[in-house]
């Protein structure tokens, strides 16, 4: 694998699913593949689940690893060509890139979207530099429209919980105060309409995410008729992404929060969310609390996401 930044890289899905439960049986069995090996994590964004799992995922393959908060004591960074540079920023990612892809065999970058030009989000337009000119190969840590580390990790969660062959999953909208990205929902999406599950999206009108991603998975707007006899519920905000409406907040509907009420209607559905999560708004306390809450095993799968991503990667070098 080259670079990792949506399902497709990993190829064959359940090949790569087997081979994280065996990465996950002994994370260590690898650890000469990443010998003098550097991986560099860059963030643009905070983090507290992807920076602590894909470094340890590193260390468990041997790597040595530097993280770069861009915001936390980096000059600040120009990213617009054309750019007279006489304000507060002080180097250009183009110069930037290369000079970081020197130090390290392997980078992973979070970059959000930033909601101010639909066309630069889409375009993944930092993510992308940083694959055409660091020189390295590239792994998203969630980028403007995906977030293809979670979603693995997500679909490596399902498979270990799952009681039939192919159980019902839907991903549900739910309230949230703040405007936050579809990288979630649409990797999530991605991943389950590669995967052997029913696939079903629940989400108030106007929430609609690109079609892309949908790629024809069943739409149910009553929320109550979506989690019918689900299996599993991921939870999950985003803002707006059709126009004129992009990145905005169309709804704050507290009837969306998964509340007990709302997963006595699923077959005893195990409840999902990536986190970090805001209790009370997008679930309840007692759903979050209760034994069918998988949100921290699912954290937990991240480090095996992550090693198996990073572990074909230096496969690869
Ligand atoms: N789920 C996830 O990516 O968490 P962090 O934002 O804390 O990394």
């Amino acid at each position: 694998m080259k670079n990792y930044t949506n399902v497709k890289d990993l190829g064959d899905l359940n090949l790569a699913v087997k081979e994280a439960l065996e990465i996950k049986k002994n994370r260590f069995a690898y650890k000469h593949l990443g010998e003098n090996k550097t991986l560099l994590m860059v963030f643009f964004n905070s983090s507290l689940r992807t920076r602590l799992s894909t470094q340890k995922a590193g260390m468990n393959l041997g790597m040595n690893t530097m993280v770069l908060d861009i915001n936390q004591g980096a000059w600040k960074l120009e990213t617009e060509r054309g750019v007279i540079m006489d304000g507060d920023k002080t180097e250009h990612l183009l110069e930037a890139i290369p000079v970081m892809g020197n130090y390290c065999d392997i980078i992973g970058v979070r970059a959000f979207a930033q909601f101010e030009n639909k066309e630069d989000d889409y375009q993944e337009k930092i993510l992308n530099q940083f694959i055409k000119y660091s020189g390295k190969p590239v792994f998203s840590m969630e980028a403007a429209t995906g977030h293809p580390l979670q979603g693995f990790a997500d679909l490596i969660t399902i498979e270990e919980y799952k009681k039939k062959d192919r159980p019902k999953v839907v991903l549900t909208w739910a309230p949230h105060p703040k405007a936050l990205p579809q990288a979630v929902p649409n990797s999530f999406a991605d991943f389950m309409n590669e995967a052997d599950v029913d696939f079903v999206i629940t989400h108030p009108e106007g929430y609609e995410l690109d079609d892309k991603f949908v790629r024809g998975a069943k739409i149910e707007y009553n929320q109550d008729k979506a989690f019918a006899d689900a299996d599993f519920i991921y939870a999950k905000n985003w803002a707006a992404y059709a126009d004129p409406n992009y990145g905005k907040i169309l709804s704050k509907d507290m009837s969306w929060t998964v509340t007990t009420e709302k997963m006595a209607l699923t077959n005893n559905a195990y409840f999902m969310h990536c986190l970090p999560v805001r209790r009370n708004m997008i679930v309840s306390d007692d759903v979050i609390e209760s034994p069918q809450s998988i949100v921290i095993q699912e954290a937990a799968n991240r480090e095996i996401s992550a090693q198996t991503v990073i572990k074909r990667i230096l496969e690869s070098l």
